[in-house]
């Protein structure tokens, strides 16, 4: 193993944020790239979001499909260490993507907003994260503003979410009576200046909470409170623990303020020495090491570029092993094909560029012109194929009326290209062959109608179906043929011929896996 190779897994840090809209994941992102020296002014990576209400014109999102290439992943240097920050997309362009973004991550960080507490979507992905055991650390946003009680916000998380929580930052006061946070870690007191950035100055040093230095600091009632809440909380939660953090048990919480900057240097501080450089991956035969000296990856995500002309499209790779070098030729595992990327990109901040060496950890950028899909392994030639890269059940369902028979191949090609690019999911109605869209967000519809009619000269409409959640269904032949014959309206196959159950109601799925114990339903495509 050589000693390069090493040092470069070591100092880097992959991971990605999961929040709900307007909890400050943006906010957050922006600070976290300031400290970095990766952007220099504050609004770089608002632009975003800037035309965010304007996107029900869903024109704007193929405008801003350039802008979430280049902010699809943030990489900047912090302190000797290499973050790539993974964008996981809210708000209207939520999709299957931001659920797949999160099996390229080693590690997550959770924002909440702490006059919501915890949210749907938050809810959401972190399932995903759960089922490969992410660790995540937890920043509780908007301390700033009256929000609820600091016990409370915990409580949800463990209630909610099934995490233990261990803060390690409380604090003193909130919205108008914020005045800073108290670092249980470190045993610091960082005061809140409001419209002022948090420089040194404003840290204290207090090895012991009860000198008189923190009624001067904060005045005698915040002090008293402050000492009562120490004891209480170093009484109920947990000491923060590696291992446990490591195994996605327990979240460290840090208590702040993104858009005053204020107490996101100690979460950053606390991230690069704790969370998780790479590591080790499952294969379909055996795990991979990042230190092993040959090249692997896979594919997570798949971009199709802005001119319908060409159909060019990036490929993310995100790399498991082995040093990446430009020009080296990599196998296809899946169609066994080689590969020979020219002009791969890395993702820095807010540019892209040309790139000779990439490390376990990276993400890179391949040009491809449809070789690639979603969850394609890339090796030096071993046959393993990478798991963990699992379609999810899409929510909302819709099925295809053509509506030019003239186009019906196009149309058919588009659907299964766009699909392939992960934006959405492409189902066939067992019973009598309807084609099925799936997706987790409602413009992707209006994104597909528009593609297909642009790129592929295709028309179409969508008719509204009733389902909300799609089940992978397993179970020994005979019996798995005889029950789809017996189900037809809910029955569909996904692209790879593989039966699913479409459910109407939460409840009906629940009904359903219970009253058929001898079918297996699977909740994400990879069981
Ligand atoms: P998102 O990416 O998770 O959707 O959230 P984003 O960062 O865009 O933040 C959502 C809103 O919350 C923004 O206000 C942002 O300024 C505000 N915000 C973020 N962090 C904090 C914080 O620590 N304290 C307070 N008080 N507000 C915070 P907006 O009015 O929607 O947008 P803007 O006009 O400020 O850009």
């Amino acid at each position: 193993m050589s000693q390069e190779l090493t040092t470069e897994i070591n100092r880097r840090r992959t991971f990605g944020i999961i929040s709900h809209p307007d909890a400050g994941k943006t906010t957050l992102t922006e600070k976290l790239l300031l400290f970095g020296g990766a952007i220099v002014t504050a609004g770089a990576v608002k632009s975003k979001k800037a035309s965010r209400y304007a996107t029900s014109d869903f024109m704007e999102i193929e405008k801003q499909r350039g802008i979430s290439v280049a902010t699809s992943v943030m990489g900047f240097d912090y302190k000797g260490y290499k973050i790539n920050l993974l964008d996981t997309p809210g708000h209207e362009d939520f999709c299957e993507d931001t659920y797949r973004t999160l099996t390229a991550v080693d590690s997550a960080i959770m924002v909440i907003d702490s006059s919501k507490g915890v949210e749907a979507q938050t809810y959401k992905l972190l399932e995903v994260c759960k089922m490969r055991n992410t660790p995540i650390m937890t920043f509780m946003n908007k301390v700033d503003r009256e929000g609820h009680d600091p016990i409370y916000l915990l409580d949800e998380i463990e209630d909610k979410l099934g995490m233990t929580v261990c803060p390690m930052s409380w604090p003193i006061g909130m919205g108008k009576s914020f005045q800073g946070v108290y670092s249980i870690y470190e045993k610091s007191l960082i005061l809140f200046k409001a419209h002022g950035k948090q420089s040194e100055g404003n840290v204290v040093r207090i090895s012991d909470l009860n000198s008189t230095e923190l009624d001067n600091a904060i005045g005698e009632d915040a002090a008293k409170q402050l000492r009562h809440d120490i004891e209480l909380v170093t009484g109920v939660y947990p000491e923060f623990t590696l291992e446990e953090y490591l195994y996605g048990i327990v979240t460290p919480v840090f208590f702040g303020s993104a858009l005053n900057n204020f107490g996101v240097r100690e979460m950053l501080d606390f991230f690069i020495v704790h969370a998780p450089a790479p590591q080790p991956r499952d294969t379909d035969n055996r795990k991979v090491d990042p230190s092993e000296a040959k090249f692997s990856g896979f594919i997570f995500k798949i971009h199709a570029n802005m001119d319908p002309k060409h159909r060019d499209r990036i490929a993310f790779l995100r790399i498991c092993s082995g040093e990446f070098v430009r020009g080296e030729k990599l196998v296809n595992v899946r169609t066994k094909k080689i590969i020979r990327p020219s002009n791969p990109t890395a993702f820095m901040a807010s540019s892209k560029e040309i790139i000779d060496n990439a490390y376990p950890g990276d993400i890179i950028g391949i040009h491809d012109t449809g070789n690639l899909k979603i969850g394609d392994t890339l090796t030096m030639g071993e046959s393993i194929m990478f798991k963990g890269i699992p379609s999810f059940s899409p929510e909302i369902f819709k099925r295809v009326v053509n509506l030019d028979p003239l186009k019906t191949k196009q149309l058919h090609k588009g659907l299964e290209q766009l699909c392939e690019e992960g934006v959405a999911q492409l189902f066939t109605r067992h019973s009598n062959g309807d084609k099925i869209v799936g997706t987790v967000g409602a413009l992707q519809f209006e994104v597909i109608q528009f593609r297909l009619q642009h790129e592929y000269g295709a028309a179409c409409r969508f008719d509204p179906l009733p389902f909300i959640k799609a089940c992978w269904i397993t179970a020994p032949s005979e019996i798995i043929q005889k029950y789809v014959t017996t189900r037809t309206r809910e029955i569909a196959l996904d692209g790879e011929e593989r039966f699913v159950f479409l459910a109407e109601t939460q409840w009906s799925l629940e009904r359903e896996i219970k009253e058929q114990p001898q079918i297996k339903f699977h909740f994400t495509s990879e069981w």
